[in-house]
């Protein structure tokens, strides 16, 4: 076992403590940025001028009337940035924009003493524009030859070959939607002058260190004048890894002018109309199979649509290209990649980072052609899998097979799939109108970031003579439970109880130069730098409890919080040990650092190990679709999900469940629609607000939901034997899916082939399984009118009662 993985005895890691945070969010009294502005006297507010046209030159920008508006103090134009004007990484997001790229895009901000006389001063503000021709869609982009950015081709062996020797060989088209992040705290930054003249800006980011960048980049000073603190997230799911900064600097700009405190606080509109979201993307493929249905070979053009600026575009799609074989060997393949650059929002990274759409498109692969092959879907996808030995198309070497073999038959067995399989078959037979389906599907997700540099992370412990621990750490936390792992994590390393330690608030003049909270690695990074920091201190502190316990340092012991001597019966409480150092001059803080050991990658030839180790899930769900309307409920759903060694169980199942229902939300429900047509809105975000955009609720949950942690899961290459978990789960619902694809062809003869679309909306739905039992896949065609659906008396209850195996994970 490696230093890094291996656990003490009594360790806190591993047991289920309640998120630190819960008993704040449940109370109302967790704080977030914006609830520093009240907090904060003589705070101005800042309100958008936001364009009217998809894309337009700006030819007048006049401010005066805005001036004479009561309240109004400033209005921020490009002429007062005295820095760089960008808020991007690629100098391609000017702040002030003189063209407007997306319908929407704030053109200048009013700062008032009021929200209200701030909204009525962007109100005043006389903009002329002269509208340009738009491009809105994929297609439109494709036609245009509308791209940005580099177009990476991933490529192992012989395709034409790989094809050639296929004794199958099919082609098709796949358009995924994109998804709103729609975090519960929209895009928040609050910054102040301090005493000193330096900036501190308060921000709901993923990555301070780079808000702090951009922002001191646009005033024109050196980082070390700037500083970001970022208290927790309300949501951050990818979209706040990029997008704080430019709402960052633009409050930092309107301090630094005024003199006074400036808060930015989207409203839920201005922030779904402004900012980025999950990728959508077109894939085109041709895919060879053998007799048995062994993949041969796979070519494909994967097209992303990037909106207006590359913002994270190119990982995103270098992440979307290394998971389009997601757990299966493919010998041949040629993958190439392009961004669509479009007059939209500036899509970002959203939960997942290109793998939930890289892994779509072989997961719709596989379920089309099941029935081409006369397969079962689950016979065809577990045919594929990789084993130990072979190689990822980028040349990653798998080791971990086994985990998935053994979470696949997990499922299958304690979901009872064999016999549900039956049942369903009964069900279908002597239904009509309804159908059910069960599929299963896998998830390898590759955790680090691809970029090599970004796997760095810091921490700064500090030990006070009572024996309090303070750590503060690069990560941040947006919900997802980081602050409780490293607490958990700290409190191991030091032996004490998890009340002595207190984690806070993420801030860069703590740690600096660090990553963004993202890639899921935030507890793999920062809880490696903690455990560094915490054992340098231990190890100071054991020198001192020797010398009281009359044992060798090498045998003084922490758990608990009490010191003890090995061989000995004499224990000393921590919190004395510490209080004897202090006297003895003991440097009882410390900075810790880590860094990924073993990673390379080459983005111009796509090859690489850039993944410290793979995560994995399984999860089968059961759908049931009405044929008269294409409404559908998910009935259940069994997870086997790939952990390593918890560090947070209940934390981690949080994650599972909230993953699978994002990702579910993604699939089958939210549809982002802009106006594509040629009339004065064009471009508009027709989707820009909780009315018209869906979002799953727990009433979408389905009512039976087991989740289970793989045991036996110790990961050697990371903290405490644990494994990253925020994103893998999301595609788990890829699931739920193909369990929609599967009922639509229920409805179809034998043989049936169901091209679905994604979103698989019930409207999407019923035109699928229309085209079904008009016995052909794709297309639309119409129907008879519906009579109506009859009651189900066996129809689950919609209560969602969440029954998760939590005897397995230890304590519950
Ligand atoms: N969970 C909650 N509750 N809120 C979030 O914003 N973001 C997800 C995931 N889980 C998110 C979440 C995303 S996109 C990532 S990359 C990881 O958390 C980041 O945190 P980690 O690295 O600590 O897992
Ligand atoms: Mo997550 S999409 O890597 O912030």
């Amino acid at each position: 076992m490696s230093s890094l993985s291996e656990r003490p005895a009594g360790a806190v890691v591993g047991r289920s403590l309640r998120h630190e945070s819960a008993a704040l969010h449940v109370t109302g009294r967790a704080r977030f940025t914006d609830d520093l502005a009240p907090r904060t006297k003589d705070v101005l507010h800042a309100w958008p001028v936001q364009a009217p046209h998809a894309h337009a030159l700006l030819s007048r920008l006049d401010t005066s009337a805005a001036r004479d508006v009561p309240g109004v103090v400033h209005v921020l134009t490009g002429e007062d940035v005295p820095g760089v004007g960008d808020s991007g990484d690629s100098d391609d997001e000017p702040l002030f924009p003189t063209e407007v790229c997306f319908h929407g895009q704030a053109v200048c901000w009013v700062l008032a003493d009021s929200l209200e006389a701030a909204r009525r001063g962007a109100a005043a503000v006389r903009v002329d524009y002269e509208p340009l021709p738009a491009i809105l869609t994929l297609p439109e982009a494709i036609a245009a030859g509308s791209f940005q950015g580099a177009q990476p081709t991933l490529r192992r062996g012989d395709v034409e070959a790989g094809l050639a020797r296929s004794a199958h060989v099919l082609d098709g088209e796949l358009e995924m939607a994109g998804q709103e992040h729609f975090y519960l705290e929209t895009h928040a930054a609050l910054a102040t002058v301090e005493d000193d003249g330096t900036v501190l800006v308060q921000s709901s980011t993923q990555h301070p260190s780079e808000t702090q960048a951009v922002v001191a980049r646009v005033l024109g000073r050196p980082r070390h004048e700037v500083t970001v603190q970022c208290l927790r997230m309300g949501g951050g799911f990818g979209g706040k890894e990029m997008q704080p900064h430019g709402y960052a600097a633009v409050a930092a700009l309107g301090a630094i002018l005024t003199g006074r405190p400036v808060r930015v606080r989207l409203t839920r509109s201005q922030d779904l109309t402004m900012t980025g979201k999950r990728h959508g993307f077109h894939a085109r493929w041709r895919v060879g199979l053998d007799d048995e249905g062994r993949l041969q070979a796979l070519e494909a053009t994967l097209t992303s649509d990037g909106g207006w600026s590359l913002d994270l575009s190119q990982p995103v799609l270098t992440r979307a290209l290394c998971h389009v074989d997601n757990a299966y060997w493919i010998p041949d393949v040629r993958v190439t990649g392009r961004i669509a650059r479009t007059h939209k929002t500036s899509q970002t990274a959203f939960r997942g980072f290109g793998g939930p759409q890289g892994m779509l498109v072989v997961e719709d692969i596989l379920g089309r052609c099941a029935p081409l092959l006369g397969l079962e879907p689950h016979e065809l996808r577990r045919r594929n899998f990789y084993q130990d030995g072979q190689t990822t198309p980028y040349g990653q070497e798998i080791t971990q097979a086994g985990r998935l073999h053994r979470a696949w038959d997990q499922v299958t067995r304690t979901a009872g799939l064999d016999r549900r399989r039956a049942e369903i078959a009964q069900f279908n037979a002597t239904h009509e109108h309804r159908q059910r389906a069960v599929a299963i599907t896998p998830v390898k997700f590759g955790i680090s970031f691809n970029l090599t540099a970004f796997n760095q992370a810091g921490a700064l412990v500090h030990v006070y003579a009572d024996g309090s621990v303070l750590v503060n750490h690069g990560g941040t936390e947006m919900g997802q439970g980081l602050h409780t792992k490293m607490l958990q994590v700290a409190a191991t390393a030091l032996g004490v109880a998890p009340d002595t330690v207190r984690i806070a608030p993420t801030r860069t003049d703590k740690v600096p130069n660090t990553s963004a909270t993202a890639a899921s690695s935030g507890s793999d990074l920062n809880g490696a730098a903690v455990k560094d920091a915490c054992e340098q201190i231990r190890d100071r502190l054991a020198q001192v409890a020797a010398q009281r316990l009359g044992v060798p340092a090498a045998d003084v012991r922490f758990r608990d919080g009490v010191v003890s001597g090995l061989g000995t019966g004499t224990t000393v409480p921590w919190a004395e040990v510490v209080a004897a150092a202090y006297v003895a001059r003991t440097h009882l803080s410390a900075a810790g650092f880590y860094r990924t050991e073993g990673l390379h990658w080459s983005s111009t030839v796509m090859q690489g190990s850039p993944f410290k180790y793979f995560a994995h899930g399984v999860a089968a769900t059961e759908v049931e679709v009405d044929g008269f309307t294409g409404a559908y409920r998910t009935r259940r759903v069994d997870i086997v999900h790939d952990v390593g060694d918890s560090l947070s169980p209940l934390v981690d199942l949080g994650q599972i469940e909230g993953a699978f229902a994002q990702g579910a939300g993604w699939l089958t429900l939210e549809d982002l629609r802009w106006d594509t047509g040629d009339g004065e809105h064009r471009g508009r975000l027709a989707t820009a607000s909780a009315s018209t955009y869906k979002l799953p609720s727990i009433a979408e949950l389905p009512p039976v939901v087991h989740v289970a942690l793989l045991e036996h899961a110790h990961e050697e290459g990371a903290v405490y034997g644990s494994k990253a978990v925020g994103e893998p789960p999301l595609m788990l619902a890829i699931s739920v899916r193909e369990a929609l694809r599967q009922a639509c062809a229920a409805f179809g003869p034998e043989g049936t082939v169901v091209e679905l679309p994604s979103p698989a909306t019930p409207e999407a739905v019923f035109w699928a399984l229309q085209a079904a039992r008009a016995g052909h896949g794709g297309g639309i065609e119409g129907g008879d009118g519906p009579p109506p659906p009859e009651a189900d008396p066996e129809a689950p209850e919609r209560r969602p009662q969440t029954e998760t195996l939590l005897h397995q994970l230890g304590e519950g």
